[in-house]
């Protein structure tokens, strides 16, 4: 595997990353995942834009401009081989004297790119049986909006998750709401068919693939509610399912362990999956 690191292509291996890199001292970067199909970055112009507005919110100056940005991203996936992909591109404040303030003498940012295969099969094994996931509580910052790599909250959630045998965690605030899972955003269907998901504000990150379902939705007629929801509310929903880029459309067929709807994957997200995977916007 081959990594992109500041300008360079390198073994994934290779050692790269200096000591005091803030992203290494303080997490004080932003990151992106696409995913590839067919060598074709999905939503890019999408990913590209949140890379844009995340950088903004912490005062980040991208150092290159979005055409090599968009040369870096290609020429990495290319020297890898791999038409399916997971793309990962970091970008960190650089690489200066470690003090909790941003460095006076502004550095050059640090930017990664690592690619990793991204099988179709198991994707849609998982979809065909559905997932489920745990509920715990949201335990993160109040700007959830920027895409940052501080995730340790993420991190726990997901490892609770793993340790319970399901596959996400549904974060729940002080409120008694979902707000998202530890790495997609929730969904459910109400039993009038309504899909119903959080709006997009500081407590959740606003997915690129939660932006295109709602524009599958809307083209296609779907009567859909940006608006908060409850456990309760989702356990008695007659569809629950989680979107990221990872897993596109995901249905949930559980939480904690008891059965959304009838305990199968609803018909809803599987259509929904099914536009997102045909392209359609
Ligand atoms: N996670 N919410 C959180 C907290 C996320 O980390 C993600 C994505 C999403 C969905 O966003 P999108 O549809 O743009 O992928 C929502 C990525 C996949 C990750 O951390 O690997």
């Amino acid at each position: 595997r081959i990594a992109y690191v500041n300008g360079r292509y390198l073994p994934i291996d290779a050692p790269a990353v200096q000591i005091e890199d803030r992203g290494f001292q303080f997490s004080d970067g932003v990151y992106e995942v696409w995913l590839v199909r067919d060598g074709n970055f999905l939503d890019h112009a999408g990913h590209l834009a949140r890379l844009k507005r995340s950088l903004g919110e912490l005062r980040i100056d991208l150092p290159m401009s979005d055409a090599a940005l968009d040369i870096a991203l290609r020429e990495t996936l290319r020297r890898n081989r791999l038409g399916d992909a997971l793309v990962y591109l970091q970008v960190t404040r650089g690489v200066s004297k470690r003090d909790h303030a941003f460095p006076v003498k502004p550095v050059r940012p640090s930017i990664i790119i690592t690619i990793r295969p991204a099988p179709r099969a198991p994707v849609a094994a998982r979809a065909e049986t559905g997932i489920g996931v745990i509920t715990t509580d949201d335990i993160r910052w109040k700007r959830c909006d920027i895409k940052s790599i501080s995730l340790l909250p993420n991190v726990l959630a997901k490892q609770a998750a793993r340790e319970a045998g399901a596959f996400e965690a549904w974060l729940i605030n002080a409120g008694g709401e979902v707000t998202e899972g530890s790495s997609s955003n929730a969904w459910i269907v109400t039993g009038e068919g309504v899909l119903v998901t959080r709006p997009a504000g500081d407590d959740i990150l606003n997915g690129i693939t939660r932006q295109r379902i709602i524009r599958i939705a809307a083209a296609q007629g779907l009567r859909l509610e940006e608006r908060a929801f409850t456990v309760e509310e989702a356990l008695s929903a007659r569809e629950a399912f989680i979107s990221s880029a990872t897993s596109m459309v995901m249905p949930v067929v559980s939480i904690d362990g008891r059965p959304v709807a009838n305990g199968a994957p609803g018909s809803l997200a599987g259509a929904l999956r099914e536009s997102y995977e045909a392209g359609l916007e």
